[in-house]
């Protein structure tokens, strides 16, 4: 793990934006700057930004890199269980897909009673449910105990901005959102694939508690996994070796501090109400610092820093110019 003295120089090496002139149709998601080319390829490029309170909040330096390498050691890690949307790694924060029908439900997958907002399964439990997603919670459970067994948990994916809300199997079947065949097929893959990341975390002392899958379907009507996979963004990692204690304790498990920039805010304002204060650099580069600590722990790779003296965007712009000249030339041979 590198310290925040020796990442110093990287405070302002961030990528906030990622605009490419020339690139057709652009998507601006919450995290992500994606490009749909006409031949079917999606550029997606993740950049630095970080969201909470229904608003971006900074811009962390190497956090883009670390979803999409961490994104990508898993698809490497999960492609004999389902294809994915993976074509190419032209650039360390950039990955080029399929350009996917996505599907309107998105596979939350959970093997804890955990989580924070209004529409996770503990703090849905803590107010007295028992009934949710379609399934039914027995009494007694702790705070952050395992689950008799995974269960997915399907949300809608809302449209730009909008709050996800929760549905069933039933309720997904009967609003024909998904056909029963293509459910049985997410959900199966999505149990696959999460017991294959419960497995390997394992190994690396870390439990995946919980996680998020996107699908879509390609021009055959195959389903594809599309996104990101078990990034710090879409799952919660804690460490299995504090994990008995804390729960013996009541306290939350120790995990990658995704929450070190919240917690930073929250302990200054009412980030729904206030204006949210300017970051300052120590908290920017500890949040960078658990990153690379993430990305090292889950795939046991070294994180490789980028060159100090390039600016993120340039570099991007090159890569891509690069990647598609090339393919341009491919074609013309
Ligand atoms: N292969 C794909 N084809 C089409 N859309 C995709 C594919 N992979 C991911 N997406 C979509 O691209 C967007 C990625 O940007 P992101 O910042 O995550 O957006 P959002 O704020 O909508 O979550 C998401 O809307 C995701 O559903
Ligand atoms: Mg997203």
């Amino acid at each position: 793990m590198r310290d925040i003295a020796s990442i110093a120089q990287y405070a302002h090496h961030v990528l906030k934006e990622a605009e490419i002139v020339g690139l057709p149709r652009r998507y601006r998601g919450k995290v992500r700057d994606n490009y749909d080319l006409p031949d079917g390829r999606r550029i997606l490029i993740t950049t630095d930004r970080i969201s909470a309170f229904d608003r971006p909040l900074a811009a962390i330096p190497f956090k883009g890199q670390v979803l999409t390498q961490t994104a990508r050691y898993w698809f490497e890690q999960t492609a004999d269980i389902c294809p994915n949307h993976v074509l190419a790694y032209p650039d360390p924060n950039v990955v080029v897909g399929r350009r996917l029908d996505i599907l309107p439900v998105e596979i939350v997958v959970r093997g804890y009673l955990a989580g924070t907002t209004s529409t996770s399964i503990l703090t849905r439990y803590q107010r007295g449910e028992r009934e949710m997603y379609g399934h039914r919670l027995p009494d007694g459970l702790r705070a952050h105990e395992r689950l008799a067994e995974a269960i997915i948990t399907p949300t809608t994916k809302a449209a730009d901005g909008g709050h996800d809300e929760p549905l069933s199997e039933a309720a997904i079947l009967e609003q024909g959102l998904l056909t029963a065949e293509q459910w049985r097929t997410v959900s199966e893959t999505a149990l696959a694939l999460f017991a294959r990341g419960q497995a390997l975390a394992a190994e690396r002392g870390l439990i995946l508690a919980d996680t998020k899958y996107e699908f879509g379907t390609d021009a055959d009507g195959r389903i594809v996994l599309a996104d990101e996979i078990h990034t710090p963004d879409s799952s919660r990692y804690w460490f299995a070796e504090s994990y008995p204690e804390r729960l013996g304790a009541g306290t939350a498990p120790e995990s990658f501090d995704k929450d070190y920039v919240r917690n930073w805010v929250v302990a200054r304002c009412d980030p729904y109400r206030d204006p949210i204060p300017d970051i300052p650099p120590e908290v920017v580069l500890g949040a960078a610092s658990v990153y690379i600590r993430a990305y090292e722990t889950i795939t046991q790779e070294t994180f490789v820093l980028p060159d100090p003296a390039e600016v993120p965007l340039e570099r991007i712009r090159r890569n891509l110019a690069t990647y598609l000249d090339d393919g341009t030339a491919e074609r013309r041979n």
